[in-house]
């Protein structure tokens, strides 16, 4: 893999830059990461693997499913709300948004926030370049009063980045219920990193799942038209490619549960006989027997009383929030803690 040493500006405009910043290390690579996950006891692979071109447009087409209720319904959250999301500020804040969320959602912060302020600087921060810059060229061809400073990277990188630019009030954005695929003890870290960087006039909005009944959670990990099966599967076809490997689809099944005592909706590809699987790249071959699953996303779900604690233990503090009426999902918004 290409690595770059230091931060590359691959397109400038007066309103757009897109800042790729230089590779941490190999140990994030797919390789390593197969070679890792496969070989533990039981077999795991990280989800942030999921997104290449075929799994970001299946993605795209999940959001849209009748099951998933998730995106939907934030995205009301917003439509109804967004002016009192970017509000509080004199003048023209920053808005850092963590992972490019959907530009339905993206667009209703970006229109709020002009509104108010006249003036934005929005801030992209994703690993995949090619997203960050069909994005942001369209949104600074929608709305004239942008500036988007694109950065491609890991967000710990991005962070790291930005600490450095600190002049103006910042509202960091982290949609999707993306949080949910953290660990909460990486949840809490991730969330003290942003603390990290914020300074008391800086908010952080955030959106997340909440715990609902276990049918209508795992349908929407499990839909009647199997898009999310292959969303999971797409994963073993990417590692076909990418690492020569001979997965058989056929030989695996999606399957996705609610796990109640861990708060999450567990993804996992199950072996459906006993098989012999073998990853040319990394002369490595891999035995599975039937009903052996790779373990391939965890998706938390939240209680009020969750986040209030990991807000605490990350040295930040609710200020506000919003839920849809059902109480399927909810946005805060969190500051500092004194
Ligand atoms: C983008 C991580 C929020 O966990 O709900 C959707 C990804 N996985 N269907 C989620 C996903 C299966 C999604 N997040």
């Amino acid at each position: 893999m290409a690595r770059t040493t230091s931060p590359t500006i691959s397109h400038r405009s007066a309103r757009l830059q897109v800042v790729q910043l230089p590779d941490p290390s190999g140990d994030e690579s797919l390789a390593v990461a197969v070679r890792d996950g496969l070989c533990s006891t039981p077999k795991t692979l990280p989800c942030r693997f999921f997104y290449d071109a075929a799994g970001s447009n299946l993605f795209e087409q999940i959001c849209d499913l009748p099951e998933y209720y998730i995106t939907r319904t934030e995205d009301a959250i917003l439509a109804e709300s967004a002016h009192e999301m970017v509000a509080g500020w004199v003048s023209d804040p920053i808005m850092v948004e963590l992972g490019s969320g959907s530009s339905t959602k993206t667009r209703r912060l970006i229109r709020a926030a002009l509104n108010a302020y006249a003036r934005l600087r929005y801030v992209p921060i994703d690993v995949s370049r090619t997203i960050l810059e069909t994005s942001a060229r369209s949104l600074v061809a929608e709305f004239p009063n942008l500036r988007v400073r694109a950065i491609a990277g890991t967000y710990s990188a991005a962070l790291a980045s930005l600490a450095i630019n600190l002049d103006r009030p910042k509202l960091f954005v982290f949609l999707g219920s993306s949080l949910g695929n953290f660990t909460t003890d990486a949840a809490r870290s991730f969330l003290r990193e942003i603390a990290s960087v914020m300074q008391p006039v800086d908010r952080l909005l955030l959106g997340t799942d909440l715990i609902k009944e276990r049918s209508l959670l795992e349908d929407a990990y499990d839909d009647r038209q199997r898009v999310t099966a292959a969303f999971n599967l797409n994963l073993l076809t990417r590692i076909n490619r990418e690492l020569n490997a001979n997965f058989h689809l056929e030989a695996f099944e999606h399957r996705a549960i609610y796990r109640e005592d861990q708060g999450r909706v567990e993804m996992h590809l199950v072996s459906r006989v006993d098989q012999c699987v073998s990853i040319a790249d990394l002369g490595l071959s891999v035995e599975f027997r039937a009903g052996e699953s790779i373990h391939t996303e965890n998706s938390h779900k939240y209680t009020v009383e969750r986040l209030a604690e990991l807000a605490r233990s990350a040295g930040l503090a609710e200020e506000s929030a919003w839920t849809d009426p059902d109480g399927l999902f909810r946005v805060q918004r969190w500051m500092l803690s004194r």
